[in-house]
């Protein structure tokens, strides 16, 4: 069922275009979903002062693999805390590729952002030439394991998966609803094998690539996907509030 939206600023909207956002926003926002808001790292702080009163969570994209010290220009989990952070998202195909994030460093992460007391949302997904193969459950089970290397079970309750296929990221493609429904499934069965059918079934799954409010409804029956992980769609207010509400 669905009832997680989650919004990728990405690298959009300064301080200032955020507070003008969230004004138009916040008064619309009705509340019927759980609703995460990953921002800029510079318009955090604007965000956690509007958002207060607000059923929201406030994500951050990006979290240093390490804790402390001579990491020049990152961010710590624990200034990520400080800053209001309930989730960060990890493992994004932008970063894994322009900044080459292998599952150790990713792995890394997720392990400093769970220790800060931060939720993961992990992205994992196949590029086209790898779904051209046949290799998307491959791909899907391969990122998992590595990613959740040496996690206890009980930590996946602070983790979502978001299931991102590269090729249909700001792209307007996507896959079929019964793609998408395919993709969790092995997402879940990997869990399923290495931790439990509990944790298989009670991970939050969302799915992310050209979600806009023209073609939302063709995937919110999806029923063993849990929402939506938004980009481009959702840096117009009254956009981003249209799908919403049609979920
Ligand atoms: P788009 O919705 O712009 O395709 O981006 C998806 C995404 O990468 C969210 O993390």
């Amino acid at each position: 069922m669905i009832n997680t939206i989650i919004a990728n600023f990405k690298m959009n909207k300064t301080e200032s275009e955020v507070k003008d956002y969230l004004m138009t926003f916040l008064p619309r926002y009705e509340g019927k979903v759980d609703l995460t808001l990953c921002l800029p790292f510079t318009a955090l702080h604007v965000g956690r002062y509007l958002c207060q009163g607000h059923d929201i969570r406030l994500g951050a994209q990006n979290i240093s693999d390490e804790e402390e010290g001579r990491c020049t220009g990152e961010i710590s989990g624990r200034m990520l805390k400080d800053s209001g952070v309930d989730f960060v998202i990890v493992g994004h195909s932008e970063r894994r590729k322009k900044f080459k994030e292998d599952s150790k460093i990713i792995n890394k992460k997720i392990k400093s952002a769970l220790k800060n007391g931060i939720g993961v949302i992990l992205c994992v997904g196949e590029s086209l030439a790898e779904r051209n193969t046949l290799k998307t459950f491959e791909t899907l089970r391969d990122q998992l394991e590595s990613a959740l290397k040496g996690l206890y079970e009980n930590e996946l309750e602070r983790i979502v998966v978001a299931y991102e296929p590269i090729w249909a990221i700001g792209t307007g493609k996507t896959p079929t609803a019964k793609e998408i429904g395919q993709a969790v499934k092995e997402i879940r069965r990997v869990i399923a094998d290495d931790f439990s059918k509990n944790a298989s079934e009670n991970i939050k799954v969302v799915y992310g690539g050209s979600i806009d409010s023209k073609n939302v409804k063709q995937f919110t029956g999806c029923k063993n996907l849990d929402g939506f992980l938004i980009g481009g769609a959702c840096l117009e207010p009254n956009n981003f509030l249209k799908i919403i509400s049609l979920c």
